[in-house]
């Protein structure tokens, strides 16, 4: 399975700051936001991964991330030229895909909450022996932002609109989906919406339609947060935050993730933290490893 970060668009919800900075490369408290869909991918054993971003920004995530093995990782980069929507990513990966599935992340999400690494296992089962695409579902109090899911009356999930105005449900689609390789086909087939986008949402209901979508409700015990406006940025930082500081553990700490994947080693972490033993990242590395 090949992974694939989308770290492109225009960040327009975050002007004037995103005028001079790509916005996945923007704090969430103590690290930087693409650090946290990096870190599900990482969780769900998946080491081999394309940045995806846009021509000015491309540059700045290889200066951030490197070739990721620092952290026991494989990480490619490529430019989409427009931000001709997220299906439109797998477009550009075609030749990063080859012949294997996929798993494509937003580079805004953030997810934490109990059994993701099953989730994520689980969904990569699904494509092996059922060949089967999975998305996630996650209640929120506003749907009309995302992709929406509508049900029948046994709870099936019938169809998915992107943005609706009248949403039929609150269950929005989060940014994570597992599919096999034919959806770079399908990719290719789908036709721009009226925003001008190849839209993920066109996807996800053609794998509804084959009755070949599996959809996982992330319950409310688990927390899903969107990061592209100026509330939800503050509100995620402050969430990480809290967490932080309570359970005295890091959230997306790659270092430590690669650590207990067994990818590097106690004294590369502790090489690693060094550089940053000025902040409390640093200092949670050398503190839990020394
Ligand atoms: O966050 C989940 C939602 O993400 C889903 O519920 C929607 O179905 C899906 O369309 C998407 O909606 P957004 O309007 O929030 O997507 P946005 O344009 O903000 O882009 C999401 C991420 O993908 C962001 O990190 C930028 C990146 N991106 C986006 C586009 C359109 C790219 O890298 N390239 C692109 O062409």
């Amino acid at each position: 399975m090949k992974g694939i970060l989308m770290a492109g668009g225009v960040g327009s919800r975050l002007f004037p700051t995103t005028f001079g900075v790509s916005k996945q490369l923007l704090p969430i408290y103590d690290k930087p936001m693409v650090y946290y869909p990096l870190s599900i991918l990482m969780l769900g054993n998946i080491r081999h991964i394309l940045v995806l971003s846009t021509p000015d920004d491309v540059d700045l995530y290889g200066r951030l991330l490197g070739d990721g093995s620092q952290w026991g990782i494989q990480l490619d980069y490529a430019v989409q030229s427009s931000p001709k929507g997220i299906a439109h990513g797998l477009i550009v990966a075609q030749e990063f895909i080859g012949d294997e599935s996929i798993c494509m992340v937003l580079g805004d999400n953030v997810f934490y909450g109990p059994n993701l690494g099953y989730h994520l296992l689980d969904a990569q089962e699904l494509i092996e022996h059922k060949n089967m695409a999975t998305i996630f579902g996650y209640s929120v109090n506003d749907p009309s932002a995302y992709g929406v899911i509508s049900f029948d009356e046994n709870n099936r999930a019938v169809s998915i609109d992107e943005k609706p105005s009248n949403p039929t449900s609150k269950v929005a689609v989060a940014g994570l989906y597992f599919y096999p390789n034919s959806a770079l086909e399908v990719a290719k087939s789908i036709v721009p919406s009226e925003r001008g986008e190849l839209e993920i949402t066109s996807i996800n209901n053609y794998y509804l339609d084959k009755q070949q979508l599996n959809v996982v409700q992330l319950k409310r015990g688990f927390a899903w947060l969107d990061t592209g406006s100026h509330d939800s940025l503050l509100e995620a930082s402050q969430f990480i935050s809290t967490i932080e500081k309570r359970q005295g553990v890091k959230v997306a700490c790659l270092e430590e993730i690669a650590f207990e994947k067994q990818w590097i080693t106690k004294s590369q972490v502790l090489d690693l933290a060094e550089s940053m033993s000025l902040t409390p990242y640093g200092q949670y590395l050398l503190n839990r490893f020394k």
